[in-house]
């Protein structure tokens, strides 16, 4: 093999036939239908609509009027008032966390060998990402500015008294 020779992923040794997959490698299981390939297409389509979500959320948090500065819990309280930007960190949730959780799984699937770790491994992700889901999409919806507990107004000054 020379220098410059590129190993087909996956194959046994140098030299050896590039279609021929290691025993390591060797998957019991086949994908059913073109699932990889939409996954495949999720993540192109999601790493693009998060490169607007991204930037225009760091923008927004970030540089606009006093920037870094401006963000307390009032930022947060007056930004989630707001459906525009509900609907945004919504977005920016949803897809982050699919698109995250894929590119985990495709990492997964290349380098766990066994099929039991494989499985764990993937089960733990799925429920990662499952709680975190649910909680962060109530967070957004559920958030209340002016809490009151047992008759006691929290925190901060600017909420009318209950
Ligand atoms: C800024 C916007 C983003 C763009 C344009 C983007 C783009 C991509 C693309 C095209 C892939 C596929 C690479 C491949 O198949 O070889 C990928 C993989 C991945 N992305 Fe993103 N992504 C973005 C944000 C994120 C975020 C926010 C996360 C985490 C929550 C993330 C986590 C991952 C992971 C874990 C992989 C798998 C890496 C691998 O296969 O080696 N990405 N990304």
């Amino acid at each position: 093999m020379s220098a410059t020779e590129i190993q087909s992923p996956r194959s046994k040794a140098p030299g050896v036939g590039s279609g021929r997959i290691a025993p390591q490698y060797r998957r019991s299981g086949t994908s059913k239908g073109n699932f990889e390939m939409l996954a495949w297409l999720f993540m192109r389509l999601s790493g693009v609509v998060l490169v607007v979500l991204i930037f225009g959320h760091l923008t927004v948090n970030l540089l606009v009027g006093e920037g870094i500065h401006a963000i307390d819990f009032g930022f947060v309280a007056g930004k989630w008032a707001d459906p525009f930007w509900q609907i945004w960190d919504l977005a920016m949730l949803w897809l982050a966390m699919l698109h995250g959780t894929n590119g985990v799984r495709t990492i997964i699937n290349d380098y766990a060998e066994k099929d039991a770790t494989r499985m764990w491994l993937k089960v733990v992700l799925y429920a990662a990402t499952t709680v975190i889901i649910i909680l962060g999409t109530l967070v957004i919806f559920t958030f209340d500015p002016c809490p009151v507990v047992n008759g006691v107004q929290l925190p901060g000054g600017f909420c009318p008294a209950p």
